[in-house]
């Protein structure tokens, strides 16, 4: 396997290189593997089709690509720069690979969109990539100083910078507390207010030196850097990505097709918690108990493929500190949603999808 990869590095270019070097997809294989038995040709879909909600530096696509040969893949992301470098990484599949800017519960427009009837697999690898991470401007590390940005989309949408300018101390507690997990979400928020009166907030470093000074020492020493909790609870408000998520994972299990399976990569106990929950909406009958015979419109229209989360092993942590926090959860479509089980949130989209890439 080892070997296999130093060849096909070696057969990219160095752009390319730097690229794929840049994010390592999060159990990589598993997904695959679960992803395959949808993704296999048949007499009545000769071109199965992924959508991967999250392209990132297209790492996970680029593994269905190089083993499903006969799959196709529509690649989603907000962030045009990601979708940028993830293309030029993939234009060696020509039109086996279709980039696409929108946010990912945008997903049953770009589906209709693209004249799909019903995809045979859906990917959501949720967060941000490392190169989010690493480019010092974006402002998504504590540890580089940048503007207070935040956005994985910088064409739309409030910055840090706003959030931390304008919500009320009561709010940005909300966020810390819930996002974050911070314990100490009261008195940072109390700090931020009373900075603001003096000048607005601009700068990454400046919130970092707050979050240090509002921790006490003896907690400092123990949990990793201060402000990694803050800087999360920043990132999800200001990308909405609960809410995102709340819609596109009902809208991700409405575009794939019977017999087509959905696969979470969950980094956060709440986004977990919302693919958990609409699994389970699937998963379960909907008759109500008692009924001698189970109607064939409530009969559970999902099953899911793995037992509860699964996690990443020692050898995945070794190599990719990212997948620390892993829970994975996949589920595979069984019948069409019985009408009395569709959220009305399905039909709603965020936003409208922007500049389509089709090639
Ligand atoms: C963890 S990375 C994906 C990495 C990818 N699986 C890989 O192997 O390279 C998550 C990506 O999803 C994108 N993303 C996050 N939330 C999104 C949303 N609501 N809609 C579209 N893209 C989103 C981010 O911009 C980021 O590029």
């Amino acid at each position: 396997m080892d070997d296999e990869r130093d060849e096909r590095d070696a057969q990219r270019a160095p752009e390319e290189r730097d690229t794929a070097d840049r994010h390592l997809p999060v159990l990589l294989q598993r997904c695959i593997d679960l992803l395959a038995p949808a993704l296999t040709p048949s007499e009545t879909v000769p071109v199965p089709v992924l959508v991967d909600c999250t392209l990132g530096m297209g790492g996970h696509t680029e593994g269905v690509l190089e083993q499903l040969p006969t799959a196709r893949v529509v690649g989603i992301d907000r962030d045009p720069q990601a979708l940028r470098l993830a293309g030029e990484r993939l234009a060696r599949f020509g039109d086996r690979f279709t980039p696409v800017h929108a946010v990912y519960d945008e997903i049953g427009d770009v589906v209709a969109r693209l004249g799909l009837p019903g995809v045979q697999g859906v990917l959501m690898d949720l967060g941000v990539s490392s190169l989010q991470l690493d480019e010092a401007d974006r402002g998504f590390a504590y540890a580089q100083d940048a503007p207070l940005d935040m956005r994985m989309d910088q064409t739309t949408g409030i910055t840090a910078a706003d959030v931390l300018n304008t919500y009320d101390e009561r709010e940005l507690t909300r966020i810390l507390r819930e996002y974050g997990e911070e314990r100490f979400a009261g008195k940072i928020a109390r700090s931020i207010v009373r900075r603001r009166q003096e000048r607005p907030w601009e700068r990454t470093h400046e919130l970092a030196d707050l979050v240090r000074a509002c921790i006490p020492a003896a907690t400092r020493k123990t949990g990793g850097n201060p402000s990694k909790r803050t800087f999360q609870a920043l990132r999800i408000e200001v990308n909405g990505e609960l809410e995102v998520l709340e819609r596109a994972v009902p809208a991700a299990i409405e575009a794939l097709a019977v017999g087509g399976r959905l696969v979470v990569e969950s980094y956060h106990s709440l986004e977990d918690r919302i693919v958990k929950r609409a699994i389970t909406r699937g998963t379960t009958s909907s008759a109500p108990p008692g009924l001698p015979v189970e109607p064939e419109t409530h009969k559970p229209y999902l099953a899911a493929l793995t037992r509860g989360a699964e996690e990443a092993d020692a050898e995945e942590l070794a190599r990719n500190p990212r997948s620390a926090s892993v829970r994975l959860r996949a589920a595979q479509r069984l019948r069409p949603t019985p009408d009395h089980m569709r959220t009305t949130s399905t039909a709603r989209s965020a936003s409208t999808t922007r500049k389509e890439d089709r090639r």
